[in-house]
């Protein structure tokens, strides 16, 4: 168990892919865009364009490549697509992509649910993927969902998220992000999980992936920084939810991220001000309450 925090933190914005994958009213082509644009000119470096899946399971990822299209090749900014299989990775190759991100669950049932397979199909399915973008030169990147508990198969083994963990960085991914899907977590839990996992791979490999369903997630985030985790994925205004868990709320918010962040004196190289008006703008967009608090306090205190 390390204390010592990292001294330097990357965010993965996620909002563009978790958070409007989510949201009951699809944005248009043009307004991701516009989206991903002012995020970028906040200082994020590392984004989640959208989604290579089928159009029937997620209408709201439909145009990603469009937007990829719209948003060119921005100096210095990470842009990666989820990709569920051979025929994602298609059509994410041929838009230039500089990552890919393949997902696999620690649960069964919600492996099931979200990809239509058990997780050792998935696994077998990503094998080709993960050759095919390394051979390209793009970065993979794994997400293991559910590590902290599941909407169908309840409590999830710690020993079951390690295996699944090392699957994917075995198979050749560069980071593995932990996803705890529907925010049960609480930072005792997921300091152990930390501990169980970095018995099996190194830390530096990981990334924490934080919903806030039960307003844990700035203070899982804290626990994962204590045990030396220093990758974390957010979305902007906390956008998002999980359409297979009734009640699940979004990622951690962008804004509480930067300021926790901001606070310990760890760079992230976000702008907290351009990144309040970004939350603000896409929360007006779809017309929703903004669910960061840093961002609705910042936006009450500018029209005092
Ligand atoms: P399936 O129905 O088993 O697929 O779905 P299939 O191979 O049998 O194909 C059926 C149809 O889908 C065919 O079309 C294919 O062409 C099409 P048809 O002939 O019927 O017209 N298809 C595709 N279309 C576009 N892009 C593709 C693709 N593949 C097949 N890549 C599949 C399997 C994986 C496609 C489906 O289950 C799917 O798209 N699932 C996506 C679910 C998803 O995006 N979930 C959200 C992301 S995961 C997440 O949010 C968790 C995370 O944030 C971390 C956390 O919080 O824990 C990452
Ligand atoms: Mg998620």
């Amino acid at each position: 168990m390390s204390e010592a925090l990292p001294s330097r933190v990357r965010v993965v914005e996620v909002g563009p892919r978790d958070g409007l994958q989510n949201e009951p009213r699809a944005l248009g082509v043009a307004e991701r865009i516009q989206l991903c644009k002012t995020l970028i000119a906040s200082g994020v470096q590392h984004l989640e364009v959208g989604s290579f899946v089928s159009p029937r399971w997620v209408p709201q990822m439909a145009g990603t490549a469009e937007v990829l299209a719209g948003l060119g090749r921005p100096p210095g900014v990470v842009r990666s697509v989820l990709v569920p299989n051979m025929q994602g990775f298609e059509a994410a190759l041929a838009t230039g992509v500089d990552e890919i991100a393949v997902f696999a669950a620690a649960s069964e049932g919600f492996s099931e649910r979200n990809i239509n397979c058990s997780i050792a199909e998935s696994l077998a399915r990503f094998v080709p993927v993960v050759e095919g973008a390394r051979a390209a030169g793009i970065r993979v990147r794994g997400y293991v969902s559910c590590v902290l508990g599941c909407p169908y198969d309840g409590a999830i083994a710690p020993d079951q998220v390690a295996s699944v963990t090392r699957e994917l960085l075995e198979l050749g991914c560069a980071e593995v992000s932990l996803g705890d899907t529907i925010g049960v977590g609480t930072p005792g839990r997921t300091r152990a999980l930390w501990q169980r996992v970095g018995r099996e791979v190194p830390l530096g490999r990981l990334a924490g992936h934080f919903h806030d369903t039960y307003g844990q997630a700035l203070a899982n985030v804290y626990a994962s920084l204590l045990e030396g985790i220093a990758v974390f994925d957010s979305s902007v205004a906390g956008l998002g939810g999980c359409p297979y868990a009734r009640g699940a709320s979004g990622n951690v918010a962008s804004e509480d991220l930067v300021y926790l962040l901001d606070g310990l004196g760890l760079a992230t190289g976000v702008d907290l001000a351009r990144l309040v008006e970004a939350g603000q703008d896409v929360s007006a967009l779809l017309g929703r309450s903004n669910q960061s608090r840093v961002g609705r306090a910042r936006a009450a205190r500018a029209v005092d």
